[in-house]
């Protein structure tokens, strides 16, 4: 993805729900989008793959997939990648599957469609599905309506049918938010190994940092639009470097890394998209914030082997250009 720009018009103008976003999935890799609600994560996935409600729009950028631009595709061959190579599960399961048709023969069609199998093999295929997911007695559950399932049995058949093609590419909005622990880590065990199996890649929106912990390999924090830090897992959690990522890292009540007394939420609220600041849209939160924030440039810069952070004075300091310590002065 390069320089994303996603839009929605509003009355008081344009807003940018992603704003500039660029990053790379590598090939059984998994990319973390994090930050607080509103960020623009679900947005930055729904662009991928054609998907932002109207009347909001990709304006900008370049989303190259295999050598493909997607953004340049047509409606229809869009709908064939999606489902096919590229899967996904969003936050809401009732808006991916189709309440009118049985949940099981709606994965023997992906199968059918994306993989050429033949009824009686799909069949077969989608009750090992439902079965990897966690859904007991999966023959009977095969003929269920969605209504007639609950939410986490939902989700769960969502997620079935989003893997049922062994996609390239997974895009996966929260995918276990409403489900229990031990579900929820048999489902991401399930990813995990089907990533090992077949180089499937993963965005992954979580705010789960244990999850992240374990099963990413790349973090991007997200604010207002933005990507304000991006770094291998290891390296986000060791050197965070910008502020934002600092307090998202602070509040999260059981990092091994934390001390308990140390845990407080981010202070203050997310901004209005359509109102943002000039300069840096965290600067009105920011514990470090000093003249100049106003009116910074949005740009990411390195501060480390792949890691690149869109707070400035970090750079400064990390560079040792003599600059003082904002850390050191927080206003
Ligand atoms: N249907 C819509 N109409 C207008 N603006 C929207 C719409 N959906 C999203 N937005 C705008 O896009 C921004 C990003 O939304 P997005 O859904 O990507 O956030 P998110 O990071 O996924 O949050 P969450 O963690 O709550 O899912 C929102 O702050 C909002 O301003
Ligand atoms: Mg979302």
């Amino acid at each position: 993805m390069e320089d994303l720009h996603t839009g929605f018009p509003t009355l008081e103008g344009l807003l940018l729900a992603t704003n500039g976003v660029s990053f790379t999935v590598e090939r059984g890799a998994t990319l973390a989008l994090v930050g607080e609600s509103g960020s623009g994560k679900s947005m930055t996935c729904r662009s991928i793959i054609g998907l932002v409600p109207k009347p909001g729009e990709v304006i900008d950028g370049r989303v190259v997939f295999n050598g493909r631009d997607l953004l340049g595709l047509r409606r229809a061959e869009l709908r064939k990648v999606r489902g096919g190579e590229i899967g996904m599960v969003f936050q809401d399961p009732t808006a991916s599957l189709n309440p009118v048709y049985k949940v099981g023969n709606q994965i023997v069609e992906v199968l059918k469609i994306q993989r050429g199998m033949g009824t009686r093999e799909a069949t077969r295929r989608a009750i090992e599905l439902l079965d990897r997911v966690g859904i007991a007695s999966p023959e009977t559950q095969f003929h269920s309506y969605p209504h007639e399932m609950s939410g986490g049995m939902r989700q769960r058949a969502m997620i079935a049918s989003a893997i049922a093609a062994e996609p390239m590419l997974l895009i996966a909005d929260e995918p276990t938010a409403a489900l229990d622990v031990t579900v929820q880590a048999q489902i991401m065990a399930l990813l995990s190994e089907l990533q090992q199996d077949t180089g499937m890649a993963m965005i992954l929106v979580s705010h789960d940092f244990g999850v992240i912990a374990q099963h990413c390999d790349h973090v991007a924090v997200m604010y207002a639009g933005y990507i304000v830090e991006q770094a291998p897992v290891q390296e986000i959690f060791d050197h965070p470097s910008h502020p934002y990522t600092q307090a998202l890292l602070a509040s999260i009540p059981h990092l091994d890394a934390v001390k308990r007394s140390e845990i407080v939420p981010v202070k203050g609220q997310p901004p209005e998209l359509s109102r943002l600041p000039s300069g840096c849209p965290f600067s009105p939160r920011c514990g470090f914030v000093r003249d100049g924030c106003d009116s910074v440039p949005m740009s990411l810069q390195a501060v480390g082997a792949d890691h690149v952070t869109a707070c400035p004075y970090v750079t400064w300091r990390d560079r040792g250009a003599g600059a003082p310590d904002h850390r050191d002065t927080p206003a």
